[in-house]
């Protein structure tokens, strides 16, 4: 009888196209940023104007880049912490293709100008209902899997990636149900302000279970495993993930202060976004806390220097924006490249680090490798990518504290010290370094891809057998 062994062949997939479709997502990324550092860049060519390239990154970067690290990864977490081979074959199959799909058919849309015109939400109805499709077949897969486990225990990791499964399936229907009136054009079946709180009930969420959740799985399993140390505290992950789910969900509103929305809804968002810093450090403490004793490990481990600054990165967005959404910050800070620093300062330096780290944990050992082809390279990507986080994030935050400023300027008599086009000239400067720290962090996914591919190329794809008794 022939040993059963791990599906490994769908992790391998994802976890290649991570790596494709983060090159793709930041490559049009840094033109969406020299089309603001050179506004006539592209001049007249409709499909690559700027209103349609902006929608194109975020779709993918967020749901191809990160969708693929999230969905390959839980894969693979969800098999070996559950000692069993994942559930559904055919199923997984199809989830990995479905998903593709939906990627191409994204990015023949969005350039089209084909769009629902809700941020994050922006595919038509019938790319809208495979999503569902597909996802509500990721959760067979990965629920399925926890079923047939051959371990009592289920492994915090798979607590986030199971949130985040649920929860997006959940903020995907709701905020998605639409009226049809072509097979391109929909229109939102809220009305107003309504139609406002729902779509920032799903961004926000969006940000809590997609970005943060399911790579909170990934930091859970990949951080002790490379450090080779157990998480610091069990118990606080427990509570970090309790905490967690409970608090994001009532956070939204901080989107939409002064805006039409109710006040106490407004009061409600911000105070739970203060609330929220707390469980958001506990998670980050545990991370980082997991590698007590193995601090030396920091020195010549670049693949841990990856997922500890992705950490950082965490703690320090997760401060940042608490703070951003009390009122009076968020007067300064609204409409400014304030926000945009915010978002990548989580984006870039928690979501694609902590997934990077991961990815070089895990594809060499997909390919029956040791690890990958250089060291040296995925050092010299992680010095690349620092620098180039910082440099965006650093333009970023000033710009959008000038800008802030600059908007709210009175002269004596009550006019307007600036006038909006001068915030838009003194700002350049900042877009030009900005472009220079994106073309950094893209040129550093180069060479992981070289680097993949020496990994893989002349490698045998190996799938671990199943351990016999758990
Ligand atoms: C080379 C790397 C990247 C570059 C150069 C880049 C550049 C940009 C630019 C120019 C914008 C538009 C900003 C504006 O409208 O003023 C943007 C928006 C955005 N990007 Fe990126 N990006 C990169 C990587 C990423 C990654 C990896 C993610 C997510 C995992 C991400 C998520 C987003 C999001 C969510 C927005 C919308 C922000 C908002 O509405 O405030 N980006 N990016
Ligand atoms: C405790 C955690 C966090 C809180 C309370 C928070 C709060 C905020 C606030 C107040 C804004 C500005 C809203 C506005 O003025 O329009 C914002 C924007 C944003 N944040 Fe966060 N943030 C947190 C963590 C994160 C993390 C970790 C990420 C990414 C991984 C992230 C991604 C974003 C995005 C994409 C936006 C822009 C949304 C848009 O306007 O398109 N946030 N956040």
């Amino acid at each position: 009888m022939q040993a059963e062994t791990y599906n490994y062949k769908v992790v391998r997939q994802f976890s290649i196209m991570t790596v494709v479709w983060g090159i793709v997502g930041m490559l049009v990324g840094v033109i969406a940023a020299a089309q603001l550092a050179f506004p006539d860049l592209t001049h007249g060519i409709s499909w690559l104007s700027y209103g349609r390239l902006r929608p194109l990154h975020t779709n993918a970067v967020i749901f191809a880049f990160g969708g693929s690290a999230l969905i390959g990864t839980s894969y693979y977490v969800v098999q070996r912490t559950c000692q069993t081979r994942l559930f559904g074959g055919g199923l997984a199959a199809f989830t990995f293709w479905g998903w593709m799909l939906i990627i191409v058919l994204a990015a023949v849309t969005l350039p089209l100008g084909i769009t629902s015109s809700k941020e994050y939400a922006e595919l038509e109805w019938p790319i809208d209902l495979l999503i569902a499709v597909v996802w509500v077949s990721y959760a067979i897969v990965f629920f399925g899997t926890i079923a047939k486990r051959k371990v009592k225990h289920i492994y915090v990791a798979n607590w986030f990636y199971g949130a985040f499964i649920i929860t997006i399936a959940l903020l995907h229907i709701v905020n998605n149900i639409e009226i049809p009136v072509t097979l391109t054009k929909s229109y939102s079946f809220y009305p107003g302000a309504v139609d406002a709180m729902v779509q920032w009930w799903y961004g926000h969420n969006a940000v809590g279970f997609f970005l943060t959740a399911g790579f909170l799985g990934m930091m859970y399993y990949f951080v002790p495993k490379q450090a080779g140390r157990p998480v610091y505290s069990y118990r606080l992950s427990v509570v970090h993930f309790w905490a967690l789910i409970s608090t994001y969900m009532w956070a939204g509103p901080h989107h939409l202060h002064y805006t039409a929305l109710p006040d106490w809804t407004q009061s409600m968002g911000m105070v739970f976004s203060l609330i929220l810093l707390a469980p958001s450090w506990g998670g980050m403490i545990n991370g980082i806390m997991t590698l007590s004793g193995a601090w030396h490990k920091l020195r010549d481990d670049p693949i841990l220097k990856f997922l500890i600054v992705s950490l950082s990165f965490y703690g320090m967005s997760t401060f940042e924006g608490p703070m951003m959404s009390i009122k009076t910050v968020n007067a300064l800070s609204h409409y400014t490249d304030w926000t945009v620093g915010h978002v990548h300062s989580g984006a870039l330096g928690w979501v694609a680090m902590v997934s990077i780290g991961s990815l070089y944990y895990l594809i060499p050992r997909m390919f029956g490798r040791e690890s990958m082809f250089s060291t040296k390279l995925v050092e010299l990507h992680f010095w690349i990518a620092t620098i180039g986080v910082v440099l965006y994030i650093a333009a970023m935050w000033i710009a959008g504290v000038m800008q802030g400023l600059m908007w709210r300027a009175v002269n004596a008599d009550g006019t307007l010290t600036y006038s909006f086009i001068e915030s838009v000239e003194r700002t350049y400067p900042f877009y030009y370094v900005r472009l220079l720290g994106g073309i950094l962090f893209l040129s550093g996914m180069l060479l992981m891809a070289f680097n993949v591919w020496k990994t893989v190329s002349d490698a045998k794809a190996v799938d671990d057998t199943v351990p016999a008794a758990a």
